[in-house]
Parts: C-alpha cells; sequence; structure tokens
C-alpha cells in the first residue's frame, strides 16, 4: 500500500452540507457524468483538453475507463483519486497527482464540483481535506496548484486553504482551445502547521461534525 491510499478524509461542515472526501468508485458513472454532461460551458474553461467530443467523454460510459486508470495509477502510489461527497452524494472530484518520491516528495492537487453544488464552501472544505490528507497520511512534502488567473473563485479557494503563489507560468497548459498561463501556488508541510481544516475552523469557514 501506498501512503494515503485509500483516501478517507472528513467530515468537515461548511454552509452548504457535510463533506466528506473517499476514493472513486466505479457505480459514480451516473452521479459523474449527470454533472458534466450538460455543463460544458461551466467546466471547459478551467480543464486541461481532453482529445474527443465533450458528449462522449462524459457519458456515463466513459467514466469506468476513467475510473479504472485513477484506480491503476493509485495503486502504483502516482495519485490519490477521491470523490468530494455532500451531504453523503456525489458532488465532485479531487484528485492529487504526479505523486513524486525521493527528493521530492511532491504533488499537484485539483478539483471540480458540481454546478448545483458551489457557492457554499464544498471546494475550500474539498481542499482543506485534501491538502491535510496529502501532506499528513499521504506523507507529501510540498503539494502544489495551477490556475488561471481568470479563475476567480478557485484562487479564492486555494488562498483560503493557505497555498501561496509562486509565480505565472506562461502557456502552461492547453485549456479551452489555448495553451494558457497558469498561476503557481504551493504548500509545503514547513508552513501547514496544524493543517487547513484547522485554519478554517478557526477562521468560522467550517465545523468538525
Ligand atoms: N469574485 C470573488 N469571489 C468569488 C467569485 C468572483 N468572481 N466567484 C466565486 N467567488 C467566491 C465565492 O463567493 C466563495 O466565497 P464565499 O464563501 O465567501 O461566498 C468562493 O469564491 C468559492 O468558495 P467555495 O464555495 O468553497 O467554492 P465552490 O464550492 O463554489 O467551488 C470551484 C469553486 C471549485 C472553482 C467550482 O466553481 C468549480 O468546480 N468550477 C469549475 C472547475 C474549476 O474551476 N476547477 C478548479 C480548477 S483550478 C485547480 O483545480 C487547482
Amino acid at each position: 500500500a501506498h501512503p494515503g491510499w485509500p483516501l478517507e478524509a472528513g467530515p468537515l461542515r461548511v454552509p452548504a452540507g457535510v463533506v466528506t472526501l473517499r476514493p472513486v468508485r466505479r457505480r459514480d458513472a451516473r452521479a459523474w457524468s449527470a454533472l458534466r454532461l450538460f455543463e460544458r460551458d461551466y467546466l471547459e474553461p478551467w480543464e486541461p483538453t481532453v482529445e474527443g467530443r465533450w458528449h462522449e467523454n462524459n457519458s456515463a460510459r466513459a467514466w469506468p475507463p476513467i475510473h479504472a486508470q485513477l484506480r491503476r495509477y493509485a495503486r502504483a502510489g502516482a495519485t490519490l483519486p477521491a470523490a468530494i461527497e455532500l451531504d453523503g452524494r456525489f458532488c465532485g472530484q479531487l484528485t492529487v497527482g504526479g505523486i513524486t518520491r525521493g527528493a521530492l516528495h511532491s504533488g499537484w492537487i485539483g478539483y471540480w464540483v458540481g454546478r448545483p453544488f458551489v457557492g457554499g464552501g464544498v471546494a475550500t472544505a474539498a481542499l482543506a481535506l485534501g491538502v491535510d490528507h496529502a501532506l499528513g497520511p499521504g506523507a507529501l512534502h510540498r503539494v502544489e496548484a495551477t490556475v488561471r488567473p481568470e479563475n476567480t473563485a478557485s484562487r479564492v479557494v486555494l488562498e483560503r486553504c493557505g497555498f501561496r503563489e509562486e509565480g505565472l507560468l506562461r502557456r502552461y497548459l492547453h485549456v479551452d482551445g489555448a495553451w494558457r498561463d497558469h498561476l503557481l501556488v504551493a504548500r509545503t508541510r514547513e508552513e501547514h502547521g496544524r493543517g487547513a481544516a484547522a485554519a478554517l475552523v478557526q477562521a468560522g469557514r467550517a465545523r468538525r461534525v
């Protein structure tokens, strides 16, 4: 077994409800597809380009191979893939990926929350639980994230979880039809203190359940 896998974290209560992280499941197909299939305009400006057509890539049938690949990478110690649950319902995904051990002990973190569930602190709680898990049970030293400067909501989420800006990566990632600049933000164990969830609780943004 690799450190931090399987990823189970939470619960944490925010205005939207109770947020938990758990491993992705094959039977998430319907819920996953329902939140993505008709939300192209909402998701596409922020997600890495994937070859193929949106409605095929996000149909319920597309999930089993995606799920299988996530599990394969997780078993190899390269990813920690999680479903975000709100009050026990699948509402999005959070993934720690690109995990490298040795002298790096680092990985990236990324997430999305289904449109019906946004605006109530779900992503903030999920990211706090995810980064605490990665730097705790996951035994990483550093977690980084990249975000488009235009993605105000995600930048707010990252800042509330203590991610510090490190610079601008020029034409870094192919997103929404072009190579897009991304801000690089990161958090290391030295600056993590009692953790991101504890900081949210202290700031009155979340409560332990
Ligand atoms: N200006 C200022 N603040 C804003 C704006 C804006 N334009 N838009 C949102 N916000 C605020 C919200 O009001 C909220 O703050 P509040 O709690 O004070 O009201 C905050 O930003 C967002 O916090 P949450 O509620 O925790 O986040 P949410 O659950 O709404 O999810 C997310 C945000 C993840 C960006 C969601 O909208 C999403 O999935 N978008 C599409 C995919 C995406 O962008 N994923 C992130 C890619 S970057 C990465 O993965 C590192």
